[in-house]
């Protein structure tokens, strides 16, 4: 099982705040959770492996390193697509996969009500997103989801955490590392996170 990586940058740790803040506008919502998928990127994909590749300088003629492995990004649908952007800034490259997933209010399971990845993605490094892990279930189901069309090697990041979302990621992906910004306390009894930012999707897209 793998140790969740929460990132205690102070970059990171400021735009968090600024995110939680009740007061915080639909627009910079949505612009600080870009930037904080942009940083949270950085650490996320510290350890890609690189390949060898022959480069002319002006001056000589050397050997550097390059990301040459696919990778994959697929946001859970629909507040995950807030950190789309943000993660293609720094991998343009990636291919988009997208999977729709809502938790039933009563049951706060998780329904699939979409699904379309790359060709590939058995063969990519694929991050799923979403910014917040409260029960765990929606992860849970997606990486399921994903895994099912043959993905392998899964890391899923999101901005906030709760213990509960955590604990049952790693028990039913234990291969999958986990990257948040910030664990938080506690679920309340509508499976919020607590204290946490409110609902992320009605944030990020201004529906509430
Ligand atoms: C939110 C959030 C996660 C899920 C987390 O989505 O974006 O997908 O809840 O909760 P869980 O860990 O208990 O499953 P929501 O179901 O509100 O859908 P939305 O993104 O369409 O707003
Ligand atoms: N989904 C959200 O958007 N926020 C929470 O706190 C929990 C689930």
């Amino acid at each position: 099982m793998t140790t969740p990586v929460i990132m205690d940058h102070p970059l990171i740790q400021s735009k968090l705040a600024m995110l939680r803040d009740k007061h915080t506008s639909t627009k910079e919502f949505r612009e600080l959770v870009s930037e904080i998928a942009m940083l949270m990127c950085y650490e996320a994909t510290r350890d890609f492996p690189l390949t060898e590749t022959e480069i002319e300088t002006p001056l000589a003629r050397a050997t550097f390193y390059v990301m040459d492995k696919k990778v994959s990004i697929v946001p859970i649908l629909r507040a995950g697509l807030g950190m789309e952007e943000g993660m293609l800034a720094m991998l343009p490259a990636a291919r988009v996969g997208h999977i729709g997933v809502f938790r039933d209010p009563e049951t706060l399971k998780p329904v699939e009500y979409y699904c379309k990845l790359p060709t590939d993605v058995d063969k990519s490094e694929v991050i799923v997103l979403d910014p917040m892990l409260a029960t765990g279930g929606s992860a849970a189901f997606a990486i399921s989801a994903i895994k099912k069309r043959g993905a392998t090697d899964i890391r899923f990041m999101c901005l906030v955490a709760a213990p509960q979302g955590i604990e049952m990621l790693q028990k039913e992906h234990p291969d999958v590392q986990i990257y948040c910004g910030a664990l938080d306390e506690k679920l309340n009894s509508h499976g919020y996170i607590v204290p946490g930012l409110g609902d992320a999707g009605d944030r990020i897209f201004g529906t509430k």
